[in-house]
């Protein structure tokens, strides 16, 4: 167990950095605290990595290759309702992904790894910004952290799990995250007579109705997947016939060939919609992050870190599939590695989750994570060492 002063530091931290939350790219107080932790605990890093990321190394018994922990900075435009006592200072935005806590964990893991004795291998911790908008994990490995790096290790908090626990599951444990816009041009035209238009809003709400279908009628139910649209944009007038759409959505799959399926499912039925109706339609589908797969043998390794960490019983699976997108993803198509959830569920506040304004999380989960983490960084030194 982590010893009541380390476990305070961190809370002490989380909340520091909870009441300055910053927006992906815009890390710097936060980039800020890490380092001056780090001053504390005597580690050498470098900033300003990516813009506002940190990168710090923790020497191990051997030179060699590296161990990397990651943890991610940023916060999201929400402006917090918690009431809680350190709530954000800043005006809509807010710490409502618990990347405060994580930031906070990654220190502690470094101060529960200098504190013992060293590692067999060296841990780089990887500070990460902006992983609310997907692009910081990509921008750091094009800056290096990867290099020589054999594995990497990281972790969300989540609510959904009793506190206590950690959540390690084999296979998919986030699902690909894409964007989608699609334009519709038909022939704006007066309401009375439709003859002489082709009517966006009829061919843009056709096309809303028979994108539902490549879910519920093309895919495997077994494999879960969402083509969601958020947004329809169409029409200045209840007597103008609109002659622009604009639909924008999102889709997700946890199989990387349901993730073709899916796009070109779309499409498809969008270029039949437009033959069906004489309007142009245009797709643009930009990727983002892929699934997050754990392979058998690393989440092997972190489930051996975790038994070391909390017993037996608290070592438990994902409940149920999980469609959000995460981009440590990115990580592992260049490193084996594993992502795991540290259950974090404050009872009677269970129905606040990620990304509400009234989401907090149990504390105690900071001290659990930062072992956890350290854990599995001996772990998986110890193994390539062998
Ligand atoms: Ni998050």
């Amino acid at each position: 167990m982590i010893s009541p002063d380390i476990q305070q530091r961190l809370i002490d931290i989380r909340r520091d950095i909870h009441q300055h939350p910053e927006l992906s790219w815009q890390e710097s107080r936060t980039a800020a605290k890490v380092c001056q932790a780090l001053d504390e605990i005597g580690l050498p890093y470098r900033s300003n990595v990516g813009g506002t990321g940190v990168v710090a190394e923790i020497a191990g018994r051997k030179e060699g290759p590296y161990i990397a922990l990651r943890a991610d900075m940023d916060a999201l435009p929400i402006v917090e309702e918690t009431g809680l006592p350190f709530s954000s200072q800043v005006e809509g935005v807010m710490h409502a992904c618990a990347h405060d806590g994580h930031t906070s964990m990654l220190l502690g893991a470094a101060m529960l790894l200098v504190n013992g004795e060293p590692p067999p291998l060296p841990v780089r911790l990887i500070f990460q910004p902006a992983e609310e908008t997907v692009l910081g994990a990509k921008r750091l490995i094009a800056e290096g952290v990867l290099e020589n790096v054999v594995m990497i290790f990281g972790g969300h908090i989540d609510r959904h799990y009793p506190c206590g626990t950690l959540i390690v599951t084999e296979g998919a444990v986030n699902a690909s995250s894409d964007k989608f816009s699609i334009e519709i041009s038909g022939q704006g035209g007066h309401a009375a007579r439709p003859h002489e238009a082709i009517d966006a809003v009829v061919v843009g709400s056709l096309l809303v109705i028979s994108l539902q279908t490549i879910v519920s009628r093309e895919i495997n139910p077994a494999h879960p997947s969402v083509v969601s649209i958020g947004r329809f944009d169409a029409g200045t007038a209840g007597n103008v016939i609109a002659g622009h759409a604009l639909l924008e959505g999102s889709i997700r799959a946890q199989d990387p060939e349901v993730r073709s399926d899916l796009h070109n499912s779309i499409r498809r039925i969008a270029d039949s919609v437009a033959q069906l109706h004489d309007a142009e339609i245009r797709v643009e589908i930009r990727k983002g992050p892929p699934p997050l797969i754990n392979t058998e043998e690393m989440t092997a390794l972190a489930r051996k870190a975790a038994l070391q960490t909390v017993s037996q019983d608290k070592v438990i699976k994902l409940f149920t599939a999980n469609m959000g997108g995460e981009d440590f993803a990115y990580y592992l198509d260049h490193v084996p590695g594993c992502y795991i959830r540290y259950g974090a569920q404050i009872p009677g506040r269970e129905g606040y989750p990620a990304h509400s304004s009234r989401f907090d999380f149990d504390e105690k989960a900071l001290g659990i994570g930062a072992t956890y983490l350290a854990t599995v960084a001996r772990e998986a030194a110890s193994l390539v060492d062998s």
